[in-house]
C-alpha cells in the first residue's frame, strides 16, 4: 500500500527488454518469518539496446547482496526496481540474495503461508515479491529450483518440472531439487512446501508416453479428489483428440490451497488450485461445483498449450491466453455433456454469465476493450471482458471459419509461435491465414475491432414480408454506445446465425436472392456495415426470424417481435438457445411492465400456459426446463433500464415468481415428484438436470405454501433436507426454506452448520445462502451484519470473505441497495478494511458500486458519497484506487 497514484501503464509504450534472462537457479531456505532466496541468473544483453541499464523488479523484499560474475558491484534501488549499470556486453551471471516474510504476506501474491504450508502465486506480478527479476512475460528462462525446509512440517516439496534430487540435510531438514526444461516467464513459476497427501495415477497417451498425474490435498480431503482426477484425464484425452496437443511433461501436479485470490493457476506442471475448484464429493459439493471443477481443471490444463507454450508478449495481450482458453474449456464441457440438449444448456449458462457480468462491465466505468489500452493495476483486468467476451471473440472466429478451419488455424498458430511470447494480432492472423477464403480473412482488420473497441454493440432487426412475391427482407442495423475514451465506434463484423420459422413451427428453407440453391434451415449472415439488408426469396408464409442462434455474437439483439412470434419460437424453434431466449424475453417484458407500473401485474393465462407447456413437455430435458422456468435475474432486468430502482425490480420479480408458484402449483408438484431420484449419485448432465428442476419445483412449492401459511411443503422440504443423500438436494431443500423465510429455516441452518462445521467449503455455502435470500423487511441485511461477528467468519480467507461480502454486495441487490444507505456504509467500511489485508480482493468488492450512476434516487447520491469516502483516503492500494477513481470519473 502506498500513497499517491501509480502511473498508467500503456500498451503503446511496449518495448522489448534490454536484457534476456536465459537460466535461473533458485535456492529457497524456507521459513515462515524469514525465507532466504538465492537467485543465480545467466543474463544476456539485448544487442538492440547496447549499454542500457538493467532494471529488475522487486517488491516487499529485502536485498542482501548482488554479484556480477561472482564479484560485488554497485547498484541502486529506485521505485521498486534494482538498477545496475555498466554491465558486461556479453552474457554474464548475476546473483541476487534477498529475504521475504511469507507469513506476513496477506495479499496472497508471491510466496505466502496457508494452513501451515508455503504456496506461491506469481501471475501477474507476484514473482517480484519473491526475488528481483525482469518480471514480464516476454522474458522466458529455464528454471532449476532447490527447496530446503523442515522435514516434519513440510514433508512435501514441489516446484515446476521434474524432480531431479531429494535428500536429508540433517537437523530435521530436507531438500528437493526440481528442473523445468521448458523456458517459461516468471509468472508461471511455482513452489509448494507443505504437509499434504496425494492421489496419483499413471497414464499412457496414444503415442505410448507415460505420465504421472498427482493431486495434492490436506489429509482428510483425499476422498474429494476423484472427480478432479477424472476431469484431468478427460482433458488430456480431449486436447489430444481435438487439437492434437499432448502433455509435454512426465509429471503433472495439481495442489489445492484454501487461501487463494482467484480460481486456479496454470503454473507449468504444477497447477495451484483454490480448494473450491478441485475438491468435490457428493456429500459436500453440489452439481454446480462438480461442473466448475471439471471446467477449471480443464481450463488450467489447456493453458499448458494456450498460455504456457505460447504465452503473452505483455499483459495487454492477456485475452490471447484467457479468451482462447475459456473458449476451449467451454468447448470441452459441451463435448463432455453428451446430448444436443445438454450442449445447449451449457451454452445458455455461459451466455447467462456473459450477460450478467460482462454486459454491465461494458456499460459501466470499467468498460475496456478485450485487449485493454492502459491500466493502473493489471490485477483489475482479469475481467469478464478479457475472459468471457474474449472467448466470444474466439467463438466468432470459429463460426466464421468453421470447426475444421479453426483446427487448421490452431495448427498454424502453434507451428508459427510455439515457444514464443506473442500478441492477439498474431493469433487472429494465424486463424485467418489458415482459412484464406473465409469471411474472417476477407475482413480481418475490421474483425479485429473486437479487440480494440469496448462496449456491447446493439443490433436492430427489421423484417418485411411481401406475401405476393413471397419475399422476406431482413434489415440489420448495428450501433454501439460510446465508452470512456472511445466516443466514436466503427462498425464491427457480426456473424448472425439464423433461420426462419413459420408461426405453425415449420422450418423454412432459406433461399437468399441471387443464389442458385437454397441453403437449408440455418445460415450465418455476416453484418459488417452499419446497416445491411438480406433478401430471402421463395418464402411460402410470413416467417418469424430466429436470429442470433446459439448466441452467435456478443451483442444485444433488438427485434420487433410481438408476443405471438415469441410464443411461436418458444414452442417451435429448432434452436434450443433461441427457444430459451424467447421464454426469457416474454418473462422480461412482464417483469418490466410491472417495474414501470405500480410494481405489480397480473400474469396472463397465455404466458402461464406456455410455461406449463414447457414444464410438462414430454421431450424436453429437465435441465432445459429449469432454465426456461427460471426468471431473468434482477441484475439482468436492471441491465435493460436507464434508471435502476433495485427495490422496485425486486418487488416486481418476486411478485411474478409468486404468481408462477401459485398458478403452476400442481405442475410443480408433479415436476418435484417425477424428478426425484434415489439411486447412487452421478454428476452427469441428465441427473443434475433432474435435480435442478426438482429443486426449483420445491422452492416454488415452499414459497407458495409460506404465503398461504400452509406447512405441508415446508415440512416436506425439511424432511428432504434431512434425508438427502447428496449436497445438491440437501442445499436445495435448505435454500427452499431459507429463501421463503420459513419458520423451519433457522433450525435447519443450525443443523447444517453442526453437520459440516469442519468442511470450510460447505460453511462458505452456509454464509452465502443466508445473505443471498430474497430481502424481506431488512432481515437479510441485518443477518449479514450479524454474521460478520460469527466465530467462523474471517476476512483473511478470500473464499470466506467472498461468501458473505460479494454475496451480499454483488448478488443481492435488494438487500444491498437500501433507502437508508446502510448497505453503502457497510460496503465502504469493508473495502477499506479488506484493502489493508488483500488489495486484489478489496478491488473486486469495490466493483459492487460500478453501476452507481444508473441508480435512482435516493440510492444514487448515497452511493456516490460512499465512493467518495473511500476515494479520499490517502492510504489506498493502486488496485482499489483505480476502481474508485474510474467509478467517479465522468
Ligand atoms: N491465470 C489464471 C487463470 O485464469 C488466473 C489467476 C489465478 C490469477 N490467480 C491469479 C490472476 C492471481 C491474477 C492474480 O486460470
Ligand atoms: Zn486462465
Amino acid at each position: 500500500m502506498r500513497e499517491g497514484t501509480a502511473p498508467l501503464v500503456r500498451r503503446e509504450d511496449y518495448t522489448a527488454p534490454a536484457f534476456w534472462i536465459k537460466t535461473v537457479d533458485l535456492t529457497f531456505d524456507l521459513d515462515p518469518a524469514k525465507t532466504l532466496v538465492i537467485n543465480k541468473m545467466t543474463v544476456e544483453p539485448n544487442p538492440g539496446q547496447p549499454g542500457a541499464a538493467l532494471r529488475l523488479d522487486g517488491e516487499d523484499i529485502t536485498l542482501t547482496r548482488v554479484l556480477v560474475d561472482g564479484e560485488p558491484v554497485t547498484f541502486r534501488t529506485e521505485d521498486q526496481q534494482l538498477v545496475l549499470e555498466n554491465l558486461p556486453q556479453q552474457p554474464f551471471t548475476l546473483e541476487i540474495r534477498n529475504t521475504c516474510a511469507p507469513e506476513k504476506n496477506t495479499q496472497l501474491s508471491g510466496l505466502y503461508t496457508s494452513g501451515g504450508g508455503f504456496f506461491t502465486q506469481c501471475e501477474a506480478l507476484g514473482f517480484r515479491r519473491i526475488t528481483y527479476f525482469l518480471d514480464r512475460p516476454d522474458v522466458m528462462a529455464t528454471f532449476r529450483v532447490t527447496l530446503k525446509a523442515d522435514k516434519r512440517k513440510y514433508p512435501v516439496l514441489l516446484s515446476n518440472g521434474n524432480l531431479v534430487e531429494e535428500g536429508d540435510l540433517g537437523n530435521g531438514r530436507h531438500t528437493a531439487v526440481w528442473e523445468d526444461p521448458h523456458p517459461k516467464p516468471s509468472y508461471l513459476f511455482a513452489l509448494v512446501a507443505a504437509d499434504l497427501v496425494r492421489r496419483e495415477q499413471r497414464i499412457v497417451t496414444r503415442e505410448g508416453k507415460e505420465h504421472l498425474l498427482q493431486i495434492y490435498v490436506r489429509a482428510g480431503d483425499l476422498d474429494k479428489t476423484e472427480h478432479a482426477m477424472n476431469s484431468l484425464i478427460a482433458s488430456i484425452v480431449w486436447d489430444e483428440h481435438k487439437y492434437g496437443l499432448s502433455l509435454d511433461l512426465e509429471r503433472f501436479m495439481i495442489v489445492a490451497v484454501s487461501d487463494f485470490n482467484m480460481g486456479a493457476m496454470e503454473n507449468k506442471g504444477l497447477n495451484i488450485f483454490n480448494t473450491k475448484f478441485v475438491l468435490a464429493n457428493p456429500n459436500t459439493a453440489t452439481d454446480v461445483d462438480f461442473g466448475n471443477v471439471e471446467s477449471v481443471v480443464a481450463h488450467e490444463y489447456f493453458h499448458n498449450w494456450t498460455g504456457n507454450r505460447i504465452t503473452c508478449r505483455d499483459w495487454f495481450q492477456l485475452s490471447l491466453k484467457e479468451g482462447l482458453t475459456v473458449f476451449r474449456d467451454q468447448q470441452f464441457s459441451q463435448d463432455m455433456s453428451g446430448s444436443l440438449s445438454a450442449r445447449a444448456v451449457k451454452r445458455i449458462e455461459d451466455v447467462r454469465t456473459l450477460r450478467q457480468l460482462q454486459f454491465p462491465e461494458d456499460a459501466g466505468p470499467m468498460a475496456h476493450p478485450v485487449r485493454p489500452d492502459s491500466y493502473m493495476a493489471i490485477d483489475n483486468f482479469y475481467t469478464a471482458t478479457v475472459y468471457e467476451k474474449g472467448a466470444e471473440v474466439v467463438r466468432m472466429m470459429h463460426t466464421l471459419v468453421g470447426d475444421a478451419g479453426f483446427v487448421k488455424g490452431m495448427d498454424l498458430y502453434f507451428s508459427r509461435h510455439d515457444g514464443h511470447a506473442v500478441t492477439c494480432d498474431d493469433f487472429a492472423q494465424a486463424i485467418a491465414d489458415a482459412n484464406p477464403e473465409s469471411e474472417l480473412a476477407k475482413r480481418l482488420d475490421q474483425f479485429k475491432r473486437w479487440y480494440s473497441q469496448a462496449g456491447t454493440p446493439r443490433v436492430q432487426a427489421h423484417g418485411v414480408y411481401d406475401a405476393e412475391n413471397r419475399i422476406y427482407t431482413l434489415t440489420l442495423t448495428q450501433t454501439c454506445a460510446p465508452t470512456a475514451g472511445q466516443p466514436e465506434k466503427a462498425p464491427a463484423v457480426i456473424p448472425v446465425a439464423m433461420g426462419l420459422v413459420g408461426m405453425d413451427g415449420r422450418q423454412i428453407n432459406l433461399h437468399l436472392e441471387g443464389r442458385l440453391d437454397p441453403i437449408g434451415h440455418n445460415t450465418v449472415l455476416v453484418l459488417s456495415e452499419p446497416s445491411q439488408t438480406f433478401t430471402f426469396v421463395h418464402v411460402p408464409v410470413e416467417p418469424v426470424p430466429s436470429l442470433l442462434r446459439g448466441f452467435s455474437a456478443p451483442v444485444v439483439l433488438e427485434t420487433e417481435l410481438g408476443d405471438d412470434a415469441l410464443f411461436a419460437l418458444l414452442s417451435h424453434d429448432h434452436d434450443p438457445f433461441n427457444r430459451w431466449e424467447a421464454g426469457q424475453k416474454l418473462a422480461l417484458r412482464r417483469i418490466l411492465s410491472a417495474v414501470h407500473g405500480n410494481g405489480h401485474i397480473e400474469l396472463d393465462a397465455r404466458f402461464i400456459d406456455a410455461m406449463r407447456g414447457v414444464l410438462r413437455h414430454p421431450e424436453l430435458d429437465a435441465a432445459f426446463k429449469e432454465l426456461v422456468l427460471t426468471l431473468p435475474s434482477e441484475a439482468y432486468v436492471a441491465e435493460q433500464l436507464d434508471v435502476v430502482d433495485p427495490q422496485r425490480i425486486h418487488t416486481a420479480r418476486e411478485g411474478i415468481k409468486l404468481q408462477l408458484a401459485r398458478a403452476l402449483h400442481t405442475d410443480w408438484e408433479w415436476a418435484y415428484e417425477s424428478n426425484h431420484d434415489t439411486g447412487a449419485y452421478s454428476p452427469d448432465a441428465v441427473s443434475s438436470g433432474r435435480r435442478a428442476l426438482a429443486n426449483l419445483a420445491l422452492s416454488m412449492l415452499v414459497l407458495d405454501a409460506q404465503v398461504r401459511h400452509n406447512q405441508v411443503w415446508p415440512g416436506k422440504a425439511l424432511q428432504r433436507f434431512k434425508d438427502a443423500t447428496n449436497m445438491t438436494d440437501r442445499l436445495g431443500a435448505l435454500a427452499a426454506l431459507v429463501n421463503a423465510h420459513s419458520d423451519l429455516a433457522a433450525g435447519a441452518l443450525e443443523r447444517f452448520h453442526a453437520q459440516f462445521k469442519n468442511e470450510a467449503l460447505v460453511i462458505d455455502k452456509w454464509f452465502t445462502l443466508q445473505v443471498t435470500a430474497p430481502e424481506h423487511e431488512g432481515k437479510v441485511f441485518a443477518r449479514a451484519k450479524a454474521l460478520m461477528q460469527h466465530p467462523d467468519f474471517t476476512l483473511r480467507t478470500p473464499n470466506r470473505a467472498r461468501s458473505l461480502l460479494m454475496a451480499l454486495c454483488q448478488s443481492n441487490p435488494a438487500a444491498f441497495h437500501r433507502t437508508d444507505a446502510a448497505g453503502y456504509v457497510f460496503w465502504a467500511d469493508r473495502v477499506i478494511e479488506v484493502d489493508a489485508i488483500n488489495p486484489q480482493l478489496a478491488a473486486r468488492l469495490a466493483r459492487a458500486m460500478d453501476h452507481w450512476r444508473r441508480l435512482a434516487e435516493p440510492y444514487r447520491t448515497a452511493a456516490c458519497e460512499a465512493l467518495k469516502r473511500v476515494a479520499v483516503r490517502t492510504e489506498l492500494s493502486d488496485d482499489v484506487r483505480e476502481i474508485v477513481t474510474r467509478a467517479l470519473q465522468d
